[in-house]
């Protein structure tokens, strides 16, 4: 197989659709669309990472830091390789330039974020929910926004640039929100962070609308994991669905963003009957397309046997 042709020939491609490539967060290759299936390039500015989900091709992973160190000469480059068959233990090579420690920037049309290397909290920002990012951006002028499971607050910076008048995000971990504050200052925007959940957050949001001492958001963004922060059944997302949707139908907000993470909730369900269910039958469903540097050269995204991106909907009521 010739690696380092096909990796050459999806950066090429990639760094000749947008201004200023070097300094974008972006997806370079994406699996089987880019003829490696089940392996993703994304750059972060000027750390890039590999991630090999195809157990068939973790024998070329030497192979493919090699070739992408000589692709990217600049480039900080960390392999992230799958271990077993849907197991989430990876195994790591990096080149000379990573720094596990190092702290980068890069940027995603007008918006900028802090990048973290080390994998232990992923690295600040999602590239698989760019479509989604780039749509709030595009439609967030004067609205109120409710970001929640905001992570480093990403679709809080892009909702920001996009005109918002305001964002509150809602995520349990402090470190996470603190990480959003730097997003935030390097923006230049200012947006609220509450460490809550979202069950916690809404349920009170729910109370304080009763009262009138809050009001309806304008837009609301969902994007959880599979796995929550908490115990119990309740750490499963797929269980606190319910739960999530009457909060989000009682609250009175005429739009969301929802993001569906959880490959066999996403696939076992009719999502468009699951949202109308908990929204009401009046509701407008829409896919958000995913654009092409997530989606790659050839093929459809949804094609790779390896890896799912995630499913994301316009809701409007
Ligand atoms: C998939 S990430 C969200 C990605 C984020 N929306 C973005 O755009 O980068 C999951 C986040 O959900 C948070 N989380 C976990 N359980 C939660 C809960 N019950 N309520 C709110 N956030 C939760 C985690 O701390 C983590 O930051």
């Amino acid at each position: 197989m010739d690696i380092k042709g096909i990796l050459e020939k999806s950066i090429d491609w990639r760094y000749c659709q947008c201004e200023n490539p070097e300094v974008q967060a972006m997806r370079l290759v994406s699996g089987v669309s880019d003829g490696l299936e089940g392996v993703l390039v994304e750059q972060y500015g000027s750390f890039v990472l590999a991630t090999i989900y195809n157990l068939d091709l973790i024998q070329y992973q030497h192979e493919i830091l090699k070739a992408l160190d000589e692709l990217l000469p600049t480039k900080a480059i960390l392999i992230k390789a799958r271990e077993r068959a849907n197991s989430n233990d990876y195994q790591y090579l990096n080149n000379d330039r990573y720094d596990r420690d190092a702290i980068h920037s890069c940027s995603e049309g007008v918006s900028k974020f802090e990048i973290h290397t080390d994998p232990r909290h992923d690295y600040g920002l999602y590239l698989d929910t760019k479509s989604a990012r780039d749509f709030v951006h595009d439609r967030a002028a004067g609205k109120n926004i409710l970001n929640l499971f905001s992570y480093t607050c990403a679709f809080g910076v892009s909702a920001m640039t996009g005109g918002a008048s305001f964002v509150t995000n809602i995520d349990p971990c402090k470190e996470y929100l603190e990480w959003g504050r730097r997003n935030a200052e390097l923006n230049s925007v200012v947006f609220k962070r509450y460490p809550d959940t979202t069950q916690g957050y809404l349920s009170r949001h729910l109370r304080r609308l009763e009262k009138g001492t809050d009001s309806p958001y304008d837009l609301t963004i969902v994007d959880p994991p599979a796995f929550l922060v908490g115990r119990g059944s309740k750490r499963l997302a797929r269980n606190m669905w319910p739960e999530w949707m009457d909060y989000l139908n009682r609250a009175g907000c005429p739009e969301f963003i929802i993001v569906i993470n959880d490959k066999s909730f996403g696939r076992e369900h009719d999502l468009e009957k699951f949202f109308r269910n908990g929204l009401g039958d009046s509701i407008k469903v829409n896919a958000v397309e995913q654009s092409f540097d997530v989606v790659g050269q050839q093929v459809s995204y949804a094609e790779d046997k390896c890896y799912f991106n995630p499913m994301i909907f316009h809701i409007c009521r």
